[in-house]
């Protein structure tokens, strides 16, 4: 049976080391950390994200703004708040939750912050600087994943690793912080042939295509290490991952449960970058 790598400890002590952190840098500077969070529209998951955001602002020791703008909000209107936050200095990180209502442009947003503001780091020049290795903003759900391989004592070097899913957000990123902790980094989608026998190559695989319970024993080589970024609801209301974690963690050497896997280190990575904003804003 693996050991199951307990996302809410890790993400609990790296809090606790960000509050101290964050005392230490107000009592120096008399600054305090300032996030915005922007959300539009009424989705369910997106108001419990921004919710778990506010109250991790409060456990860290920062200042949080949410905006809850109604779903018929204008482009022009969003564009106004993001333009206001960005001249605001008490704001060092801004944050509009995705995704957007259909009506307005996800992109002209993200191109709208100030890239020293944007703690997602979205942003294509925070995505570039990741890309050539030389960045401050971590991407929060990736750098997660390389956190609880970090504390588990998981090393990266050399080992074959499979990233499922190549989203902005989650799968390209990803591969680029496994790269850069050099490792041998395949990255598969739902055009990959021979999916399963790529995935039973890999000693760390990622598994971030949103399906429930789609990576199986047989997809899995005995004593890999198995990251879950799904979060998915199954059709009986309960949650789960991408992985079916009954049948693969018995052959698994680590794996992260869902919840209470990857999920918490996403945005404690945001309060790290939020940290780190407001650091750069104040040199
Ligand atoms: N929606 C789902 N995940 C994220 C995230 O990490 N950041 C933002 N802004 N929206 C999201």
């Amino acid at each position: 049976m693996a050991n199951i790598i307990n996302g809410k400890a890790i993400s609990a002590a790296i809090r606790a080391e960000l509050k101290e952190e964050t005392e230490a840098f107000f009592k120096k500077t008399g600054v305090r950390p300032g996030l915005a969070v922007i959300i539009v529209g009424e989705d369910p998951a997106s108001q419990v994200y921004v919710r778990n955001k506010r109250r991790a602002c409060e456990e860290v020791g920062f200042y949080s703004e949410a905006y809850e703008l109604p779903a018929e909000t204008t482009q022009t209107e969003l564009n106004a708040l993001v333009d206001r936050l960005n001249a605001d200095p008490a704001i060092h990180g801004i944050l509009c939750q995705l995704p957007l209502p259909k009506h307005l442009d996800e992109n002209e947003v993200i191109l709208r912050i100030d890239p020293q503001k944007d703690v997602d780091a979205f942003h294509p020049t925070n995505v570039g600087k990741i890309m050539i290795g030389d960045y401050s903003f971590l991407p929060c759900t990736p750098a997660g994943v390389m956190a609880l391989l970090e504390r588990s004592g998981i090393d990266i070097t050399g080992k074959e690793c499979v990233v499922v899913g190549r989203s902005n957000i989650v799968g390209k990123p990803q591969a680029m912080l496994l790269l850069h902790a050099n490792g041998t980094v395949t990255v598969c989608h739902s055009r990959t042939k021979n999916l399963a026998e790529v995935c039973r190559r890999a000693d760390i695989l990622v598994a971030a295509i949103g399906k429930a319970d789609f990576f199986t024993a047989d997809m899995v080589k005995e004593g890999a290490v198995v990251i879950d970024v799904g979060m998915n609801r199954r059709a009986d209301g309960t949650l789960t991952g991408d992985v079916d974690f009954e049948s693969v963690a018995p052959k698994a050497s680590f794996i992260t449960p869902v919840p209470g896997g990857v999920g918490p280190m996403t945005i404690t990575m945001l309060m790290q970058n939020t940290l780190t904003a407001a650091k750069q804003a104040v040199n």
